[in-house]
């Protein structure tokens, strides 16, 4: 989704500008731009298209403070005339981040006053609303709170002047944004990775917060426009993380690395001769023995943690657990109970729609809330009382790979520490489970081999337009997570069945056309998926099998099989997802499409 970068520096800040954006590609977007204090003018450069386009547009282009923007649009479609900053009479440039609710009554209102729009997007009326302000003899602080204050909706956004080169105004509500504290030199961002050129030291913004920027010193303010400070804290992330590597997309590069995100994940559990509440945080104990039921609310790839996570935490805990898309759930009228764990689970910590759903959660009365995150520091880590961070490094990919591994793992520890505490978990099972833990990431890395196999096949899938999924029990949410891998980065239209749902509409798609592919672990219900595997072959459809050993499903015409390992218990739907990531991977390859950056999706999806 947008990305911002912004700088007030002793030297020129194009470069620095135009790398943070590139450093953020891996957002989503559609257009960039930038915009300078230069002799007391504003310039502006913007371009559709990508970082690169700017980068070579903005030759030239210098400034000691500046505003960079990549747009992912929202209101108006993409083009050089919506994409940011946008200006005001050409005096006050605004990089936006989020939605404002209101701007087409302020758009009215602004235009009554005499104020030309030159875009479709909701962002224009920030930097008119800041420019009317400004007008009247406020400082650029004052006109940024007192505009602010009459906005409705969600902003991280990047403010400058004209006549003020020393000055940057940023704020955040609802969209994230940090600090970047250098010396004799600051600058704001959307995420750390954009600043790890030029600094480590970096403050997270809270909600509300509005910042005067200098080159020496920064202020913060609260909501209420009181003066805070907010601890700076040293980035753990490094350079080298967020670089490809031999690799050639960040997809395949994350793919590879789950087996150390993994082990990192688990690395004190697996240390340790036994599971112990305090991973999920000191009140983790107290809060565990007062709940009797369990929701999980979560978007994406991380709803299909969630799902996979429902049948686990039922069966071995014995406790009732729901799973809802966070972004129904906050408009939903339910039922609270204030003994419910409400767990939200993601990638980023910022997807809008996770949030609003646990804050509606937490109005509702729940008061116990846990979050399972890859980003230390996000919001939702902070809005929650417990919290489990998944160690999967960064995630630059859009598609979410080594994330939706590590959030099963942390899921998994979730049930057994749950079931233990229950007394469903006795001494001699604890230690088979850890073991089984501490072999997952070699497991992980047998499957990885299947890599130059599933190559092959995929080249079998670039002609097809539809693809569907099966699995049954704990195996259909990797299905489903399956398809969502396909259709997000090759763009073939894929669903995902429980194989026992076929005869009930499905299977009337079925023909030579369409590919079928099947998860099938040897667990309790294969017997039962066979059938349903042959229900397909008898129409002529194509079978893909990822079959564990000994299931004696054999390769023979229209079935292929894909041979994973001796089953995995428990842990098999994180071996299965390996395969299912490859295919899509190469899929896409074969296809070429923007692998790491699919059309119209977004990182972080912090915007409704
Ligand atoms: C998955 O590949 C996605 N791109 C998407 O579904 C993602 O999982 C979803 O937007 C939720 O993101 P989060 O985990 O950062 O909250």
């Amino acid at each position: 989704m947008c990305g911002i970068v912004g700088a007030v520096a002793q030297r020129n800040v194009v470069p620095i500008l135009l790398e943070g954006l590139q450093r953020l590609e891996y957002r989503g977007y559609d257009s960039a731009g930038l915009a300078v204090v230069h002799d007391g003018q504003l310039e502006r450069v913007r371009s559709i298209g990508r970082v690169a386009d700017l980068t070579e547009k903005s030759a030239g282009t210098r400034g000691f403070i500046g505003i960079a923007h990549t747009r992912w649009a929202t209101h108006g479609v993409p083009s050089v005339r919506n994409a940011h900053p946008h200006i005001s009479k050409d005096h006050v440039a605004v990089v936006h981040n989020g939605i404002i609710e209101n701007y087409e009554v302020l758009r009215t209102r602004l235009t009554a006053a005499g104020y030309e729009f030159t875009s479709d997007t909701d962002t224009e009326v920030i930097a008119h609303l800041i420019h009317s302000h400004y007008a009247r003899g406020n400082s650029l602080l004052v006109a940024t709170q007192a505009s602010l204050a009459e906005l409705v909706g969600a902003y991280a956004i990047g403010v400058i002047a004209a006549d003020n080169p020393d000055q940057l105004i940023c704020a955040r509500r609802g969209s994230p944004l940090l600090l970047g504290v250098g010396i004799e030199e600051h600058f704001i961002a959307s995420d750390v990775s954009a600043l790890l050129p030029v600094t480590r030291n970096v403050v997270y913004l809270e909600e509300g917060d509005v910042v005067e920027v200098g080159r020496r010193s920064y202020q913060i303010f609260d909501t209420k426009g009181m003066r805070v400070e907010r601890t700076v804290q040293i980035s753990e992330l490094n350079n080298e993380s967020v670089q490809l590597g031999e690799y050639c997309h960040y997809m395949q590069k994350e793919i590879h690395e789950q087996p150390q995100a993994l082990a990192d994940t688990l690395e004190s559990v697996c240390n340790s001769q036994s599971l112990v509440p305090g991973i999920f945080g000191a009140e983790a104990a107290a809060t565990f023995a007062d709940i009797d039921s369990i929701l999980i609310l979560a978007c994406g790839t991380s709803y299909h943690a969630g799902l996979v996570a429902r049948y686990w935490l039922e069966e071995i805990t014995g406790i009732r657990c729901t799973v809802e898309v966070a972004s129904e759930y906050r408009y939903r009228i339910s039922v609270a109970n204030p003994k419910t764990l409400v767990v939200v689970i993601s990638q980023s910590g910022e997807t809008a729609d996770t949030q609003a759903a646990l804050n509606h959660a937490k109005t509702h009365g729940h008061i116990h809330t846990l979050a399972i995150c890859n980003v230390p520091e996000s919001a939702l880590v902070r809005l929650c009382k417990l919290r489990m961070l998944t160690r999967a490094g960064p995630e630059i990919g859009v598609a979410s790979t080594k994330a939706f591994t590590t959030q099963l793992a942390a899921l998994f520890l979730l049930t057994l520490i749950l079931a233990k505490q229950r007394g469903r978990l006795t001494a001699e099972q604890e230690q088979k489970h850890l073991q089984e833990l501490r072999h997952l990431p070699s497991g992980v890395k047998k499957v990885l081999e299947l890599e130059p196999q599933i190559a092959k096949l995929a080249e079998q899938f670039a002609s097809k337009h539809h693809a569907l999924f099966l699995g049954r029990g704990l195996h259909y949410p990797i299905a489903l997570e399956g398809a969502l891998k396909l259709k997000e980065i090759s763009y073939i239209h894929a669903e995902a069945y429980p194989a026992g749902e076929l005869k009930h509409g499905p299977l009337a798609l079925v023909d030579k056309d369409m590919p079928v592919i099947s998860v099938a672990p040897n667990d309790a219900l294969l017997e039962k998926l066979k059938s349903n595997l042959q229900e397909v072959r008898a129409r002529g459809g194509e079978l893909y099998v990822f079959a564990d050993a000994h299931t004696h499903i054999r390769e023979a015409e229209g079935i292929h099989i894909m041979q994973m390992p001796e089953h995995a218990g428990y842990l098999s739907p994180i071996l299965h997802t390996i395969p299912l990531q490859l295919l899509a991977y190469y899929v896409a390859l074969q296809k070429g499409t923007d692998v790491d950056k699919p059309r119209n999706l977004a990182k972080s999806v912090t915007v409704e």
